[in-house]
């Protein structure tokens, strides 16, 4: 299987006033096959944003080596940028455009236009239940719709890859469920989804390959079958086995 994301001994560490350092990442190596959905889990501070900031080209790593779509992060940061879409956890949709203008403007910044890309951003509208604020401005709605127009233009451009930090904060579970569907497609297209989530029944339902990280480290790997088999329960759930793995480690062992 080919790799759209190869990371190699990658660390991060911040400078964090008063209190020395903080290793954010620590030496995580991974890879992901194209047309994977892949769990990247952990604990509160356990460094998955921040590696998905690496990956995403928002922060250089420490050290070590991340290449997405076969192309190194820190070499060419905008050949990155151009192959992937992004919603990262803390993100705002344009609160002064309309609903419809957020899909129009980065449908154009991603190159397309014309009817296409008004035939893109109508069936985005329809597919997240966004017809009937299309004509408001975002900042009008609630929460929940907002993130929906963030996720609406991950699937509104065809990237090779998408990130997605925490996509369903906020969406109720009707939508969420047709998100989880819309996302098994773009897999199936043979597009590559990385993911984290807290949910841990939306990861074991959604993703093909998991990597558990604590404290900017490995844990445990692999699909949700071989993930569960490292628990001492019977019949553990991905949460169970989360929950085992992650408190091996006491918290506070390491830089907070
Ligand atoms: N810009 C920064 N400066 C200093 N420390 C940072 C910075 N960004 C992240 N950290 C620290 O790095 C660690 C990992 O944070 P990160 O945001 O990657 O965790 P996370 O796994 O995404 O957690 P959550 O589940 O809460 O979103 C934390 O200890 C955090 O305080
Ligand atoms: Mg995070």
């Amino acid at each position: 299987m080919q790799d759209a994301i190869r990371v190699a001994g990658l660390c991060k560490t911040f400078a964090r006033r008063g209190t020395g350092k903080v290793t954010a990442v620590d030496g995580l190596s991974f890879s992901v096959g194209v047309g994977q959905i892949f769990g990247l889990l952990g604990p509160n501070g356990a460094g998955k944003t921040t590696t998905l900031r690496i990956l995403t080209t928002l922060i250089r790593a420490t050290s070590g080596v991340a290449e997405v779509a076969g192309i190194d992060v820190a070499r060419d940061p905008l050949g990155v940028r151009r192959r992937i879409v992004v919603v990262v956890q803390e993100s705002a949709a344009e609160i002064f455009l309309t609903v419809r203008d957020n899909l129009l403007t980065f449908g154009r910044f991603h190159g397309l236009e014309g009817a296409d890309l008004r035939q893109r951003v109508d069936r985005a509208l329809e597919q997240f239940g966004l017809v009937a604020d299309a004509s408001r401005k975002a900042m009008d709605l609630s929460g929940g719709f907002r993130r929906r127009i963030q996720v609406a233009k991950a699937l509104l451009v065809k990237t090779p890859v998408v990130f997605l930090d925490e996509f369903s904060t906020g969406m109720d579970p009707i939508l969420k469920r047709s998100v989880m569907d819309l996302l098994r497609e773009e897999a199936r297209n043979g597009r590559t989804i990385v993911l984290t989530t807290q949910i841990l029944g939306e990861a074991e339902a959604l993703c093909d390959d998991i990597l558990i990280i604590n404290h900017g480290r490995g844990i445990a790997r692999g699909d949700v079958a071989t993930i569960k088999a490292l628990s001492t329960i019977d019949n553990a759930s991905l949460e169970d086995v989360f929950v085992e793995l992650t408190q091996a480690v006491a918290p506070g062992a390491v830089d907070r």
